[in-house]
């Protein structure tokens, strides 16, 4: 079992930053910085705060995760997604640590029917997946110890995600209008970090490369709104919250030609588990399951603060 003495972690106000936090403890000394302490679009910083705090472990869940704006801010969102994962790697391999880094499924352009591997073509559609793309290229070229994570369509009961824009939103509206022609797999922070740590448990220095880790089975954005205001539906009536404006019956299905946006997203971002679980061996939750447990988590933690 691999052990760590000191763990830096990136991004500590994202979501999956946020949630890898407290379960990290168990495996080293944490530094865990935000921005305004590890400013990734500064490569020099990068480096200083990196060889000041001379960590054997590097996580970066930070990123420029904005995929629309990223359009209009390529320059930004190429010096934070690409050049310095590839920054964090060459530092890494100074000081002979590992290196945990986070990916997408916006490298592919979903144009396959069935579940993307790790050996598949990469062909981002947008700025942002191109980005992405090129962090995991400049990570791979330095050749340091890493493992990438692609996931996909990230949530929790922390930060901004579609999970609490729904519930936001259903809340204020009678109606909704969801995206129901993408395909992908809802991944909760909670898993996300989880599996981490179950990685970096097992790391025994053989295991370096990309890894799809998301929860298992697949739904569209429609699919996923849907399931969202059932399971909290239940919950609060079992908790005596307030009802949602918005039901199931009300939440309609449209095409992504219906609500266009500057970045296009693949049509199916599924991606196979397969190599991430028999690597790691390990179990990944269903994604209705995970969601179960951040929708209690979050009913839970209203009713508390009520
Ligand atoms: N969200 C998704 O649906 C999704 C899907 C697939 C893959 N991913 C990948 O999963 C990882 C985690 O995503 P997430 O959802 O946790 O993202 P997030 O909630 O948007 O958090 C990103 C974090 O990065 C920080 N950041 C942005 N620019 C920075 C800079 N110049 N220097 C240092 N930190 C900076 C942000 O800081 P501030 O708090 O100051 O803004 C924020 O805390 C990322 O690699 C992302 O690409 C996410």
């Amino acid at each position: 079992m691999a052990t760590f003495n000191k763990i830096l972690l990136t991004g500590i106000n994202g979501q999956v930053g946020h949630a890898l936090y407290p379960k990290l403890q168990s495996l080293g000394e944490v530094v865990a910085l935000d921005r305004s302490q590890l400013d990734l679009s500064k490569p020099d910083h990068i480096r200083d705060v990196v060889r000041q705090t001379k960590p054997d472990l590097i996580i970066n869940p930070a990123a420029y995760t904005a995929v629309d704006k990223a359009e209009s801010e390529p320059e930004l969102a190429y010096a934070i997604n690409g050049t310095a994962p590839g920054i964090l790697a060459e530092e890494a391999a100074k000081l002979n640590a590992l290196l945990v880094h986070y990916s997408t499924d916006y490298v592919f352009d979903g144009t396959k029917t069935t579940p993307y591997t790790e050996l598949d073509e990469t062909n981002p559609l947008s700025v942002y997946g191109a980005s992405k793309l090129a962090g995991e290229k400049a990570i791979q070229e330095v050749g340091a110890n890493h493992l990438i994570f692609r996931t996909s369509w990230v949530y929790g009961a922390y930060g901004k995600n579609f999970m609490r824009t729904i519930l936001r939103l259903a809340a204020e509206r009678d109606s909704l209008n969801i995206v129901a022609d993408q395909f992908g797999a809802p991944t909760s922070t909670e898993s996300i970090a989880d599996a981490t740590i179950t990685a970096l448990h097992a790391w025994d220095g053989t295991q370096r490369g990309v890894y799809h880790l998301v929860n298992t089975g697949e739904t569209s954005w429609h699919g996923f709104a849907l399931e969202i205001i059932r399971q909290y539906g239940e919950i609060a009536q079992k908790k005596n919250l307030a009802k949602l404006k918005s039901t199931v019956e009300n939440v309609v299905g449209i095409t992504t030609a219906e609500y266009p946006t500057p970045a296009h997203r693949p049509a199916n971002s599924k991606m196979s588990t397969e190599k991430f679980m028999s690597t790691f061996k390990t179990e990944l939750a269903p994604w209705e399951l995970a969601l179960r447990s951040t929708v209690t988590h979050l009913a839970t933690f209203s009713v508390e603060n009520h």
